[in-house]
Order: C-alpha cells, then structure tokens, then sequence
C-alpha cells in the first residue's frame, strides 16, 4: 500500500473496488486537477473520456434542478407563459458563444437530431447526392442512409487519408473530399471534430470549397462550442450547423442546436409538428415558434446552457478560452508521452488537434479487427474492458476504418491532470505486454 502521505503528495487516492478485485492489489489511481470536486464523477474513476458524452459541473446541475422545480410548481405557467422567454435567453446566450444570430437558432436534444432534422428540410430528389467521408459518426450516417434510401438519393461516402500525412495534412483531407464532388452533389457532412479519429476537420476552407460549387454544407459541430477556441459560425458561414452543448459546453445531457441560415429558416420544420405549428405569434418567425416548444418535454437541459458557460467561463481567470487553450495543451502532452512510449508516430499535426486525440496502438492479438464488437463484450474492445476492471480508467479503444490498428482516444477535460495519463500509460504497457504474452 502507499503511505497515506505520499499518496497525498503523488496525488494518487486508494481505490478500493481495485483492491476487491485481487488484481492489482496495491494500486491507488491517480486523482484529476485541483478542479475535479466541481464534477461529480464516481471516486476512483479515472475519467479519460469526456468526448463521448461530456460531463456536467454540480453548479450546473443545481441550475438544472432549479428549472425542473420551476417547472413543476406551475406547469401551466411555465409552459404557456415562461417557455419562449426562457428558451430565447438560451438562444442569446449560444449566439453569443459561437457567434451568430440569435434568431437563426434551434435548440434540440442532441447533434443527431440536428443532423436528422437538416436532412429531411432540404427535399432531397432522385438521384441526388449525399457526400459523406468515413470519419463521420455512425448515427449521423444512419440518418443520411435513411433519408437516401427513402428518396432515391445516393449517399458517396470518400476515405479520407488515415493517418494524415505529415505534410500538407489540411490539404490532403481537402482533397479527399472534393474527390467526392459530382455534378449531383447537394450536401455535404462534415464533422467539424471528427469522433473516432478526433480530426479538427479544416471546415472552413471545405465549406469555401463547396459553396461555389452550389452545395449545401451540414456541419456536425457535435464537439466543437467549449472545444475550438475562437468558433465563430457567422465566419464560417455553412448552411446549418448542428452541435452539442452537452459535450464541451458541460451542460446537461441532451442540450444542443441547430443554426440555419436565415434564408432557408421560412419553410424550415422541426421533424414533429406541435401545437405551435398552427399558432403563428405575431412578429415572430415561425421557425421559432415550432422549434420553441416539440410537444411537452423536459427542456430544463437546454435552459441550462447559459448556466454551464457561466460556471465553465469562472474557473480560469482567462475565462472559457482559457479553459480551452488549457485542455488542448494538456492533450497535446498526454498524446506526446502517450505516443512516445508505445513508438507511434502522431497520426495528425498539432494544428489538428483539440482536446480530443487519437493514437495507434498494436492490432489485436487474436486478429480481430478493431472495433467488432462480440456479443460477449461490454465494449468494442477487450482492452477497453480491462482498462475498466483492472485500472479503473474510462478510455475509448476502437478502430478508424482502413486501419488494422486499435485506436485509443483521449479526451482531455479541465478536471483531468497530467498524472491521470502517465497512468493510463502504464496501463497500457502493462496490458500490452499481458496480450503478447
Ligand atoms: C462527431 C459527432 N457527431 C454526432 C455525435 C452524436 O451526439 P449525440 O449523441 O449527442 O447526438 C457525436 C457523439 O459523440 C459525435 O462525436
């Protein structure tokens, strides 16, 4: 057991559940930042993956319960007479957060509804095309493929190169793209961050590209508010542009929007049709009144998102952008020694890099390819599992198409520390070195 006291000093707290397991018996996980008590995360848990669905600050869930109790004093009131104003203060705070109109804004669930909900408001014809790449996240695909089928449309999917050449990575995943583009094209999907490779994705050189060629361009900004510092989609200019708060904003899970271009917002509908959709208020759009209110839900998460760029802009004196630049230089050190140690070479530069980071670890030793996923298995892969029961750490391992190797993404939140990935480091080499054995 470590002393008590160098435990305080190494950072490493005790961890019991390791100690049941027989395992490691000794082992101690390492505790995250000085500000990891403002999330409530299960002690012990080494949380290495806020990308896959973010992580909500206490004071921010407080803000949470706060509108849950409101609502549930006086539905009524909440409803009919509270709701706009509040989900307009919500839009007024995005707005200014990823800078563009508050107007132009649709507050929804998640990213895959705003991708679902883009899709089917652009009438799709026969033999159109929808341009898609391999790095784009499974359900958005689902959607695209669905929406295809039913029309008749054609969905082009291009590879992009993986991993990114060392020179001319922008370029190269440009033209992978444009390769795609035919006379058919009518929209592209793009992940601004992609999910299994963790690309920031050049979108805004993409959406100059496709513009003039007269294609409509649907970014999944899925990871980008709260990860990309400097997000501006005024600068960016796309027809719509999906993104989830709940990922890097750090609101509560299922607050997202969806901007659209004020020219396509007058026969723009949300996929259910509410009460509202026959209630036109005077003076203000229909687009707002239908995507105000989808039918009676609890919206206390997306209410809740200027709550979470309050409390996530007070923990550095430098503000939200502070946190951000902190997180991507932290990932950028962790994919480093990471890297180093296990003799991969970085699969993209830096300058494509956020607080998401994925890095090539050996193929499995049975053969599989990575990312299947047994149905035996809690996860995609077995050394995802056995990071989880022996080390505690929660850390994504799967597989990016066109390569046999396993992929292991890191997410870097403010409440992790350095000391969380030498960790995982030695995690890994220790279980790489069990596989081979
Ligand atoms: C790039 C990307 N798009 C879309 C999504 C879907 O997000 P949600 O499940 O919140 O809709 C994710 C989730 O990880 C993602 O990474």
């Amino acid at each position: 057991m470590v002393p008590a006291t160098e435990m305080a000093r190494s950072g490493l707290q005790a961890q019991p559940g390791l100690q049941q397991s027989g395992m490691h018996s000794s082992r101690s996980t390492p505790k995250g930042s000085e500000f990891a008590d403002k999330w409530t995360h299960e002690p012990g848990m080494v949380f290495l993956n806020h990308g896959s669905f973010g992580g909500c600050p206490r004071e921010v869930l407080d803000a949470q319960s706060a509108f849950r109790a409101r609502m549930e004093a006086e539905p009524v009131r909440f409803f009919v007479e509270e709701l706009q104003g509040l989900m307009d203060e919500t839009r007024d705070a995005v707005a200014g957060f990823v800078d563009c109109d508050w107007d132009d804004l649709a507050l929804l669930p998640n990213a895959t509804t705003g991708v679902a909900v883009a899709l089917e408001n652009i009438a799709l014809k026969p033999g159109d095309e929808i341009l898609v790449n391999d790095h784009e996240y499974p359900a958005c695909l689902n959607n695209v493929r669905r929406i295809a089928q039913r029309i008749g449309a054609k969905v082009v999917k291009v590879t992009l190169p993986w991993p990114l050449p060392r020179d001319n990575a922008e370029q190269s995943v440009i033209d992978a793209i444009i390769r795609g583009v035919s006379a058919r094209t009518r929209i592209a999907l793009i992940s601004h961050v992609t999910s299994p490779s963790g690309l920031v994705m050049p979108v805004e050189r993409l959406i100059a590209e496709l513009k003039p060629r007269g294609i409509l361009t649907l970014i999944d900004g899925a990871h980008a508010p709260g990860m990309i510092d400097g997000l501006s989609v005024r600068r960016l200019d796309p027809d719509f542009y999906t993104a989830n708060c709940h990922k890097w904003i750090c609101s509560p899970k299922g607050s997202a929007f969806l901007y659209v271009r004020k020219e396509r917002r007058d026969r723009f509908r949300p996929l259910v049709l509410s009460n509202n959709a026959e209630l036109p208020k005077p003076g203000r759009h229909q687009f707002l009144t239908e995507f105000d209110y989808i039918g009676t839900s609890d919206y206390s998460a997306v209410l809740s998102i200027p709550a979470a760029i309050k409390a996530m802009s007070a923990i550095l004196p430098g503000g939200f952008s502070a946190v951000m630049r902190h997180n991507r230089d932290l990932t950028l050190r962790a994919r480093a020694l990471i890297n180093h140690a296990v003799g991969s070479a970085p699969v993209a530069p830096d300058e494509m890099i956020g607080s998401i980071a994925a890095m090539l670890l050996p193929s499995r030793r049975d053969g599989a390819p990575p990312s299947t996923r047994p149905p035996t298995s809690r996860y995609g892969d077995p050394l995802q599992e056995r990071l989880i029961d022996r080390w505690k750490i929660q850390v994504p391992i799967w597989g990016v198409p066109g390569t046999p190797q396993r992929v292991l993404r890191i997410s870097a939140q403010i409440y992790n520390s350095f000391q969380q990935y030498e960790y995982l480091l030695s995690a890994i080499r220790h279980e790489l070195e069990a596989e081979q054995r």
